[in-house]
């Protein structure tokens, strides 16, 4: 291999809707897909809505955003919004999905926001290998932990796609009918042997954006807090918008957060990379034990070399998860100048993990009663 081509891999990364690969240069992203940077001056804006900055913006966990400064000027001139999230109930939750339902707990209790979520079960029916039956599963555990973030139940419903289908498919037409195959290949990347269901499903994803200016009867505002692998569809739902008579959907992205083992996403897929809001309390601990950092083989050359916390998920975890930024900028400060071990990190992770997750469980079985007060309907 030359070094070029070395190089070339190195720099390698993809991000779709259903695959994250290699190392994400964010900043290219936002060249990439065409999305803004949330710079500080947005964030200065955003702080005299909201009096005080939540950690997950304030680290620039979220990153980039598409109208961002729109809707709090919509809100300034008393337009409320919506918000609008989502889940692929592929599997289990772990620790990296929470991410963006925190700050959607956050912008909902702030800006006193209906949320509408909603769950792809055909979308992940559609990809992959799972039954119905294993996916219906999920999406029940996983309604639990979204109950369990704290939404306002009276302000917050959950959308299941196959069972709410009938209040989502005429708008669904409506968008799909003004998407070629030739856009939504491009977008997605769909190939011809892309089965015909996944090319017939973004438009589903996109009805939520609209689904608000229905229920209050004229355009409505609406803001998805989302990780930025699902801008392409936001993309597809932006160019029809203003064509069927709604607002754009304004957008809030998320980074990735790392795997327990490399660079890279928190998968589901693979259970040793993840921390499960259901995994038991030692389970965790040994998955934290077997972490990936960016410390150094030995103690002396940690002592003397220091660590690379920019490539250490212990440290990113820490930093996004649970950390003040002032605490996170000391442990990076101790970690490069090699005052600080990984053991140190690893036990600070465990500690905190192990608290956050034993009372989100309590959380998630006292949401098993609220199930039905949290379901979409159209009468509230
Ligand atoms: N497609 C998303 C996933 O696979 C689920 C989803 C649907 C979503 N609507 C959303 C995610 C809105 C964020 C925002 O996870």
């Amino acid at each position: 291999m030359s070094d070029s081509s070395k190089e070339d891999y190195s720099d390698y990364f993809e991000v779709t809707p259903w695959k994250v690969e290699g190392s994400v240069d964010y900043a290219r992203l936002i060249k990439k897909f065409g999305t803004q940077e949330i710079t500080d001056e947005l964030l200065e804006k955003f702080k005299s809505f909201t009096g005080e900055l939540h950690p997950l913006l304030e680290h620039k966990f979220f990153f980039s955003h598409r109208d961002l400064d729109w809707i709090l000027n919509k809100y300034e001139n008393n337009e409320k919004f919506y918000l609008y999230t989502g889940r692929g109930p592929s599997g289990m939750v772990h620790l990296g999905h929470l991410m963006p339902w925190f700050l959607t707990k956050h912008l909902q209790d702030k800006f006193d926001s209906n949320l509408l979520f909603q769950i792809t079960d055909d979308e992940k029916f559609l990809y992959g290998n799972k039954s119905m039956e294993e996916i219906n599963r999920n999406v029940y555990e996983n309604i639990l932990d979204i109950i369990a973030i704290g939404f306002n139940k009276s302000k917050t419903k959950i959308i299941v796609n196959s069972k709410h289908i009938k209040h989502l498919y005429s708008t669904s037409l409506e968008i799909a009918k003004r998407i070629t195959f030739s856009t939504a290949k491009s977008i997605f990347g769909f190939t011809n042997s892309t089965n015909i269901g996944m090319i017939g499903f973004p438009p589903l994803q996109g009805v939520p954006c609209f689904l608000p200016s229905i229920l209050e009867g004229r355009p409505t505002p609406v803001l998805i807090p989302a990780a930025i692998d699902q801008d392409p569809y936001w993309r597809l739902t932006r160019d029809i918008a203003e064509k069927i008579g709604f607002y754009k959907p304004a957008q809030i992205h998320s980074k990735f957060l790392p795997s327990l083992q490399t660079v890279g996403k928190m998968s589901s897929s693979d259970p040793e990379t993840a921390i499960f809001t259901t995994d038991d309390l030692d389970v965790i601990e040994k998955k934290i034990s077997n972490t990936f950092t960016g410390g150094q083989p030995t103690i002396s050359l940690q002592k003397k070399l220091g660590g690379n916390p920019g490539v250490c998920s212990v440290f990113s975890y820490l930093k996004y998860m649970f950390d003040t930024p002032a605490e996170s900028n000391e442990r990076e400060l101790r970690c490069r100048s090699g005052n600080l071990l990984c053991g140190e990190c690893k036990n600070d992770l465990s500690s905190h993990s192990t608290s956050f997750i034993s009372i989100f469980q309590q959380k998630r079985e006292k949401a098993k009663d609220l199930v039905s007060e949290f379901m979409y309907s159209e009468d509230r």
